[in-house]
């Protein structure tokens, strides 16, 4: 994400230097063929076999919409028999008529452009630019080596792909050359050495996402002394910068970002250095902030983000009263803020996000009056925020979130009326705040997370820009007034989950696309206002009060409905049969109603869903074999209801299950053998290891914002909606707020099945939990379980299992719950690795047993010595890095799985890009609200 804003603000500069040229090349055609018609026969028939190379699609130029310009295919209006020079993007020289500059950017081409096109036959061209375009991996031409009176050449952002050709470096009078892209152009040493050497002209070089990394760097050298600016983000670019590079005398800008083997040092500069903008993000430098930047007395941008730059932020930031950005993000800056940096008058973003600074945000900030932009989230700051803030009247983005500021909700939020984003989320601020006034041109308003009561605030209604309202987890108590979204006709996302409101829910806007209502205590219907939100793509009512049947428009609602989650609440009657074709249902959640009836046969339709859980209901149906096609179903829970029946083996055409890793069929009237032809097909069990980058949770991003490049926001609502399900261990429920795709769980447990536990259970080999209790399994215990490798819980318990414990199944290291007890098995209990740590409990009930722990000891047995614990070491485990079963049963009262859960994602937490929320814990249906709310913390 950061690299993709990083290259857009890039793209955007550039857009800007090609807007201006595009006016100007404009301005200078209508005048210039005004006079006659000009246009030589053999340019203009070039020029109309050089559109023969190309279709026209919108989507080649998708780069330049997303960042919000136009584009549109020029080359369409051009015409045999008119003048060339009136051609759209084509310019003449006013005198000859010769075709000096030719501007397709943004235009649509989709081809190639071969070294034989006539492209190459424009020999007077001066100005040639095919930025954004489309073609197609294909090289770049050596042809376009031969115009050499080329003063600027731009092919950025075009998917050429492939070495630069050797011929470029003879365009010497070349002025401005772009071969910025994405990352699919590469550069050799030689050619730069020849492009440094022959480009004596050069003042603009831009080389951004173009592959240097086997470039020497010595090769940029004797880099001309004209150049002004200089990009070479995201290059590879490695080892150590020559320190000339700081001293060009004309440059202007230098950007250096997304280089993270490139080290530099900042040289010794004189105060007529000309640097005004400068750019060392994420490249690899380390200490202190160097000093002698202080003399850049130009400096209006400085960007140094992610460069592990310690200590405090040096005063003589200060010194650059030029600023108007500066960004010192994502580095470890500790202690205060300097008052040093109140001299920076015309700063208009401050950008120090996701360091350790702290003490209260100082007075002076107000000074500041050319602000639009205050970045400071993820540090830790305390204290209330300074009212002085409200003088900063240009102030449009506030981010502010995961700091511990105080107190009640800031004044600035009344009068600034400019303001458009809030994020104040993850702070401890309290106060009631129901008749606070807020100011009219807020879109994004994010409060969540805080402590703040009282009732929602009926100002609120009247922001009609509102586009992402978040109040979630909060104290909020209020009945929420029905109508309150009625003016808000721009709202997209509304999240008012974990808060104390209840009541009717309030009417579903129609351009919502998340509403997320979760935890409260609303009661009432389902509004039917919900049925006309076509854009709904999360909708989460789930823990609340809710009554009534299922209206059956839900089924068919929106095209984009993703997640229906309506679990833990008091719906009654059947599920509708209403599934439409080509819906897009993720998740399903219905559990915890009361629900009878059929399971919907339209519930095939569903093609996309990962997930679902309909347990703890009424459900009167036989296994429902229909769903075993569904290609992405990862989660399937049917627990506690009353389905009934055999589940027979058959032969499947094909698809059974295939990327099942949960099944649940506990608590039901299930009777017969155990099927065991399902064991040797779930093939995701037999496959599901953790993959290298670390577990994956079942859910998604989503950004809902669509795409606006422009926009800080899109870097801070990035939503993600991860599933929660309950499970049982040890006779406890848990709640698992977040799903790992690495969960693998087979529970059968307290059905009616009897006969013998099939030897095919052994080819689950990443089963993680297996529950096979209260049934009435006779025979042995398979020794194919050792198998198991991965298996971290078992539970056999209360059934009628004879014979002696495999001892083999003393080779399933991880296993950390073992439940035996209550059958009939014989002889001595195995005492190797984890079966020393086992309390009496995991055998309880079997007569036949001994030896330790139990009491009665084995007849052949000279009463072995009770074995010291052998705690495993975890680190195979999918809790593991420091969050084990053991320590968690120690340290952590609220629950295993919760607790194991949480632990997870405390230590991963540093590494995703997207928000951590929603880390609950739940007991025994107890609901809990966890005092871990902050886990999410390092986001920047
Ligand atoms: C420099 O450019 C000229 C033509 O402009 C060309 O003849 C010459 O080979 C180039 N030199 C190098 C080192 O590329
Ligand atoms: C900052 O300015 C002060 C006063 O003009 C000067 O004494 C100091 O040397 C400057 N610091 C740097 C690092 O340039
Ligand atoms: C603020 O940060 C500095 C530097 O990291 C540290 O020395 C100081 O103890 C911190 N102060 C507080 C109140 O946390
Ligand atoms: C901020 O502005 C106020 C009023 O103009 C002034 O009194 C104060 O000294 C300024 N503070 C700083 C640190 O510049
Ligand atoms: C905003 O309101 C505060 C008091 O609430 C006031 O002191 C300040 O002058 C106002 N600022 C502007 C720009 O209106
Ligand atoms: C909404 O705005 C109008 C006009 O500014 C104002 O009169 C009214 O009190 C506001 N409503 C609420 C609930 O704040």
């Amino acid at each position: 994400m950061m690299r993709r804003l990083m290259w857009l603000s890039q793209l955007f500069y550039f857009l800007l230097l090609l807007f201006s040229q595009y006016i100007s090349s404009s301005s200078t055609s209508s005048s210039s063929f005004s006079s006659a018609l000009l246009c030589s026969q053999h340019q203009s028939s070039a020029l109309l076999q050089f559109k023969q190379l190309f279709s026209f699609s919108k989507e080649a130029s998708s780069v330049c919409e997303e960042a919000g310009y136009r584009s549109y295919p020029k080359m369409k209006s051009w015409k045999a028999d008119t003048d060339c020079c009136s051609w759209d993007g084509v310019r003449c020289d006013s005198t000859k008529g010769d075709v000096i500059g030719l501007d397709l950017s943004c235009s649509w081409l989709y081809g190639t452009v071969p070294s034989k096109s006539s492209l190459f036959h424009l020999p007077h061209l001066q100005h040639l630019n095919l930025a954004c375009n489309y073609f197609n991996h294909s090289p770049i031409s050596s042809g376009f080596g031969q115009f050499v009176r080329l003063k600027y050449l731009n092919l950025s952002y075009s998917m050429f792909s492939g070495q630069v050709p050797s011929e470029l470096p003879n365009l010497s009078e070349l002025a401005t050359l772009d071969l910025s892209g994405y990352g699919n152009v590469s550069l050799e040493t030689s050619v730069v050495k020849r492009l440094v050497q022959n480009l004596t002209k050069l003042r603009e070089l831009h080389l951004d996402h173009v592959n240097m990394s086997s470039v020497s760097l010595s090769s940029l050298m004797n880099l001309s002394s004209t150049l002004t600016s200089l990009t070479l983000d995201s290059c590879f670019l490695r080892g150590r910068l020559l320190d000339h590079i700081f001293r060009l005398p004309n440059l202007q800008e230098l950007s250096l970002a997304h280089n993270p083997e490139l080290t530099w040092f900042f040289p010794t500069v004189n105060s007529s250095n000309a640097l005004r903008v400068l750019d060392v993000s994420y490249t690899n430098y380390s200490g202190e902030l160097p000093k002698s930047i202080g003399k850049l007395t130009f400096l209006s941008h400085l960007i140094m983000s992610g460069c592990n730059f310690s200590e405090p932020i040096p005063t003589w930031l200060g010194n650059l009263t030029q600023l108007t950005i500066l960004n010192l993000s994502a580095n470890n800056f500790g202690g205060q803020m300097p008052s040093s940096l109140s001299n920076l008058k015309e700063l208009s973003s401050l950008d120090l996000r996701a360091n350790n600074l702290n003490g209260t945000l100082p007075m002076w900030l107000g000074n500041l009056t050319r602000l639009t932009k205050i970045l400071l989230g993820t540090n830790s700051f305390t204290g209330q925020l300074p009212s002085s803030l409200s003088n900063i009247k240009d102030l449009t983005f506030v981010g502010l979130r995961y700091n511990n500021f105080e107190g009640r909700i800031p004044d600035f939020l009344t009068n600034l009326t400019k303001l458009t984003s809030v994020f104040l989320s993850f702070n401890q601020l309290t106060s009631q705040f129901g008749e606070f006034q807020f100011s009219n041109s807020l879109e994004v308003l994010a409060l969540d997370n805080n402590r703040l009561n009282g009732s929602i605030p009926k100002s609120i209604s009247n922001l009609t820009n509102l586009n992402n309202l978040d109040l979630s987890a909060n104290d909020l108590t209020s009945i929420v007034d029905l109508d309150m979204f009625k003016n808000l006709k721009k709202l997209k996302t509304v999240y008012f989950s974990h808060n104390l409101l209840h009541g009717k829910l309030p009417v579903v806007p129609s351009s919502v696309n998340s509403f997320l209502m979760e935890r409260n205590r609303f009661s009432g219907e389902i509004p039917y206002t919900a049925c006309n939100a076509t854009f709904l793509t999360i909708l989460d009512i789930s823990r609340n009060n809710l009554r009534g049947t299922i209206p059956s428009c839900l089924g068919n609602i929106s095209n984009f409905l993703s997640v229906m989650n309506l679990q833990g609440n008091h719906f009654h009657g059947t599920i509708p049969d209403t599934f439409a074709k080509g819906n897009r249902l993720r998740t399903l959640a219905l559990a915890d109603n009361y629900l009878e009836g059929l399971l919907p046969k339209s519930l095939v339709n569903c093609i996309n869903l990962e997930l679902l859980n309909l347990g703890k209901n009424m459900i009167n149906d036989s296994f429902p074999y229909w769903l075993e096609a569904l290609p992405k179903l990862q989660v399937l829970i049917l627990r506690s209801n009353k389905f009934y029946g055999p589940i027979r083996n058959h032969k499947t055409g094909g698809m059974f299950f295939p990327k099942l890793r949960i099944f649940d069929l506990s608590h039901n009237d299930f009777i017969g053998s155990l099927p065991t032809q399902f064991f040797e097909q779930f093939k995701a069990i037999m496959t599901t290891n953790e993959s290298e980058d670390g577990p994956k949770y079942i859910g998604e991003e989503y950004s809902n914002f669509g795409f606006s490049g422009t926009n800080l926001t899109e870097n801070y609502i990035l939503q993600v909606y991860r599933d929660s399900i309950i499970i049982t261990m040890k006779g406890n429920e848990f709640a698992l707020s977040s799903i790992l795709t690495i969960f693998t769980i087979i529970d059968l447990s307290s059905n009616m099945f009897y006969g013998k536990i099939p030897e095919t259970l052994g080819t689950l080999k990443f089963l993680r939990v297996l529950n096979l209790s209260h049934n009435s399994l006779t025979s042995h215990i398979p020794s194919s379980l050792a198998n198991l490798t991965a298996l971290e819980s078992l539970d056999l318990s209360s059934n009628m299992l004879t014979g002696e414990i495999p001892m083999k199944l003393t080779s399933l290291t991880f296993l950390a719950v073992l439940n035996l007890s209550q059958n009939l098995l014989t002889g001595p209990i195995p005492q190797e690795k984890q079966f020393g740590t086992f309390q009496n409990t995991s055998y309880d009930g079997n007569p036949g047993l001994c030896g330790f722990p139990l009491s009665m000891k084995c007849s052949s047995d000279e009463s072995p010595p009770p074995r010291p614990s052998i705690v495993q070491e975890d680190n195979g485990s999918m809790f593991a890095r420091g969050f084990g079963w053991k320590a968690v049963l120690i340290g952590y009262g609220c629950g295993l799985v919760f607790g194991l859960a949480v632990g997870y994602v405390a230590f991963k937490t540093e590494k995703p890009h997207w928000l951590v929320r929603f880390v609950e814990g739940e007991r025994n249906g107890k609901t809990r609200r966890p005092n871990n709310k902050r886990l999410g913390r390092r986001r920047t």
